[in-house]
């Protein structure tokens, strides 16, 4: 346990231009999950976290809805205009009057940061005494990164922005993560006595450090080793790489608990899905949201979960399956071309391909329930009309279309009955040509 209490501010007020976007940038999704999602979690996770502050602007009631709507007790502080990373963070001062804990200052747009990390951030932080201690990294290619600036001792003096760097300034490689931990009854005042006499004129948060510094404060660099953590976005190009990133990271993780993963380049799976031992995931298959998939199942080639999955051991997801919020138990069978959405289905169902759970009414816009229950089958191309129950070992002749209940053991049928009309054909080609010759 730490000795004090750690309040969080999150930056999410820029426009994010470099997005060209209507979206503000930290709603940008990897996995369906938006990019300021990650950093709150990540914060959350970490079991320090006490109280958070996301620091809205550009299109404020879009980023607050969200934020109101996912992480409820988290507070959004409005910046308008937005002058700089430093103004922003000084908006929270009325919010923290008298505070004697620790901030936390992170930015939105840099979701890789992972709670371990911020932990053991924190823990340094705490246990060397400092009274703001900064994420540094060491990059082969630090451009567009503010440079974290050192005395013939080493001693870490100041953050210089790209922008305002001397040539000198540019070669260095040590670069400033955005993420900050400060004492905030030291470190508060200095947010009242920032100047925007630099190059891009606007209030820095990175003068902070030269304001310790003069003040004789504890000021320190934490370099984290992962750097690939501390990856920024600022641009499409940027937001693929990290969803490159985080599903490499991913299929590791799972490989190295037993899941058999065909062709990494093709797969995606969201850090949100837990996958059991000896579940086989063929190429190209999309998994994204939060999931849970048992053990020794067959997932693809080429399928689509979607979120809210809860699939149970030996379950086989074939090609061209999509599957959206829904439980499907052990020894179950969705081989090929279905949907499966807002449905429940047993043991040892087996779901014939084409089958489709009709759950949504474009019309009332209500989204209904299947239930298949234990050993029940559905025959190839049947709808599934919900709100519906196909009960135990009941089967669904193929090309139906099912409204209403069917009870256990029993056979549906909808399509009309196979008539077969004998020499038909025959028939035909005699009248045509005047007889067969
Ligand atoms: C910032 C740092 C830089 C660091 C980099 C790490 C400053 C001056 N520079 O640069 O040293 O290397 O992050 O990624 O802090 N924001 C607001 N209000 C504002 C301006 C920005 O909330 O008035 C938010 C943005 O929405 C964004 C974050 O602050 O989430 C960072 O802003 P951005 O413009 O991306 O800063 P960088 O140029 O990346
Ligand atoms: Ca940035």
């Amino acid at each position: 346990m730490l000795n004090k209490k750690v309040k969080s501010i999150i930056l999410a007020a820029g426009k994010g231009t470099r997005m060209k976007s209507d979206l503000p940038k930290v709603l940008h999704c990897m996995f369906n999950k938006p990019l300021i999602g990650y950093v709150l979690d990540a914060v959350n996770n970490t079991g320090y976290a006490d109280e958070s502050f996301v620091i809205v602007g550009h299109e404020a009631d879009q980023v607050e809805n969200y934020i109101r709507n996912n992480y409820g007790s988290t507070k959004c502080i409005m910046q308008m205009p937005q002058l700089g990373t430093g103004d922003a963070v000084s908006k929270a001062l009325p919010y923290l009057n008298g505070y004697d804990g620790y901030v936390l200052i992170l930015c939105g747009d840099t979701p890789i940061i992972s709670s371990k990390t911020l932990k053991d951030f924190i823990d340094f932080h705490e246990n060397n005494d400092a009274d703001l201690t900064v994420m540094s990294a060491i990059f082969e290619n630090p451009k567009n990164y503010g440079r974290i600036i050192r005395d013939r001792n080493k001693k870490f003096t100041a953050i210089t922005e790209e922008k305002d760097a001397t040539a000198e300034q540019k070669a260095v490689k040590e670069v400033n993560a955005g993420i900050y931990c400060v004492n905030w009854s030291k470190i508060s005042s200095a947010f009242n006595n920032l100047r925007n006499d630099n190059a891009q004129g606007e209030y820095y948060l990175t003068d902070i450090v030269k304001w310790a510094v003069e003040k004789n404060l504890k000021v320190q660099a934490y370099i984290i080793e992962n750097k690939e953590e501390i990856f920024g976005i600022n641009s499409k190009q940027q937001l693929a790489e990290a969803v490159k990133i985080i599903n490499r990271n991913k299929l590791i993780k799972l490989m190295e608990e037993g899941v058999q993963i065909t062709d990494p380049d093709t797969t995606f799976i969201s850090p949100e899905t837990e996958i059991g031992a000896d579940t086989i995931i063929l190429p190209n298959v999309y998994i994204t949201g939060k999931n849970k998939i048992g053990c020794k199942c067959k997932i693809g080639p080429f399928s689509h979960i979607r979120d809210g999955a809860i699939i149970g051991n030996n379950v086989r997801i074939g090609n061209f399956v999509e599957i959206k919020k829904s439980v499907i138990k052990d020894n179950t069978n969705v081989s090929h071309l279905s949907y499966v959405g807002d449905a429940e289905l047993g043991e040892h169902v087996n779901i014939g391909a084409g089958t489709i759970t009709a759950n949504y009414n474009p019309i009332s816009k209500v989204k209904s329930k299947t239930i298949i229950k234990d050993g029940a089958n559905t025959g190839s191309n049947s709808v599934l009309v919900a709100p519906v129950t196909i009960n135990e070992n009941a089967s669904i002749g193929a090309l139906s279309v099912i409204t209403k209940d069917i009870e256990a053991y029993s056979l549906a049928v909808t399509r009309a009955p196979l008539k077969q009309i004998t020499n038909w054909v025959k028939k035909k080609i005699e009248k045509l040509s005047g007889g067969i010759k």
